[in-house]
């Protein structure tokens, strides 16, 4: 839930033919994270946003000697020289953050095909995905994290700062076809009990997007489905992986809407072997795309 942000600090500065407003407030999210604080330091003219620093209590790990709000308040006492002493220096080394431009596409569907191997279970389950979707008259996409650049998450936090992570990579892609999507499915085998590593790189990577929705109040929704391949047989071999799609999704706004999980690959091979699965699949599908 939002909160209003406190004021710590407002200073005014006059400069020639114009004044500047130094602001530094304070941001409550421990409704979302226990504890978590946010400082924004801002220099306005008028009304108009020149330069702005941003720090959140997560950023700092326990063996850090650094802490959040010292650091706004040191910043805003070294903002504040700075701008006296000649503000249209400290404007040029200053600049505000420049918007992120993502090239991507914009699909109803959103398929999320997380088996390294291309030609595997989970690609066929993928592409039964698409053709249901297509039937339906809507968009789909298949993306495979295995083949994006996507860096690990490195736990810094700073995404609670600006709604973007550190890292532009393909991640900036892969957040915006979700937030389109109406449906994101997940197809993947379950590997040492959970999802494979490219597409947890891609799940712990998706923080930017809870922080993005966090801090623009995004509360949009979109329906989700798990269909899985495991080798061994026993639905008790998926009970960790859905755990994980399912924490995934929740912290997302993608409501967990149904799931295909299949045993015994390891006997089975091929899932197009198997009677009337395909139609499992549809049926599941076509009840997530009704309104
Ligand atoms: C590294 C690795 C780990 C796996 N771990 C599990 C596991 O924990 N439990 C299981 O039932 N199957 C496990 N499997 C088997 C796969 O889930 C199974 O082969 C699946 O059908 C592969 O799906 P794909 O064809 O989409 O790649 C593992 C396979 C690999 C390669």
């Amino acid at each position: 839930m939002y909160m209003m942000p406190t004021e710590l600090l407002r200073t005014e500065i006059p400069a020639i033919d114009t004044a500047y407003t130094l602001l530094l407030e304070k941001e409550d999210y421990s409704d979302v994270y226990p504890g978590m604080v946010r400082y924004v330091l801002s220099v306005l003219e008028g009304t108009v946003l020149r330069a702005v620093f941003r720090t959140n209590t997560y950023e700092y790990a326990p063996l850090s000697t650094l802490h959040a709000e010292r650091i706004a308040r040191a910043r805003a006492e070294a903002w504040q020289e700075s701008l006296r002493n000649d503000p249209q220096q400290f404007l040029v080394t200053h600049p505000l953050p420049r918007p992120r431009v993502f090239r991507y596409s914009s699909t109803d569907v959103v398929v999320l095909q997380g088996s390294p191997r291309g030609e595997g279970n989970s690609s066929i389950l993928a592409e039964w995905t698409v053709k249901c979707a297509q039937d339906k008259g809507k968009t789909a996409q298949v993306l495979f994290p295995h083949d994006l650049d996507i860096h690990h998450c490195i736990g810094c936090y700073q995404c609670y700062n600006t709604g973007y992570c550190i890292y532009d990579d393909d991640m900036g892609m892969v957040i915006s076809s979700l937030h389109d999507a109406t449906l994101v499915v997940l197809c993947t085998p379950v590997y040492t009990m959970t999802v494979p590593a490219g597409l947890k790189l891609l799940m712990d990577r998706c923080q930017a997007y809870h922080a993005k929705r966090l801090l623009s109040q995004d509360t949009s929704t979109r329906r989700g489905l798990l269909f899985s391949v495991a080798g061994r047989t026993g639905l008790d071999n998926f009970s960790c992986l859905e755990a994980t799609v399912h924490a995934y999704m929740r912290n997302l706004g993608i409501r967990p809407s149904g799931e295909v999980l299949v045993d015994g690959m390891d006997r089975v091979q091929d899932v197009r072997t198997i009677p009337s699965l395909r139609e499992k699949v549809r049926d599941t599908i076509d009840k997530s795309l009704e309104p």
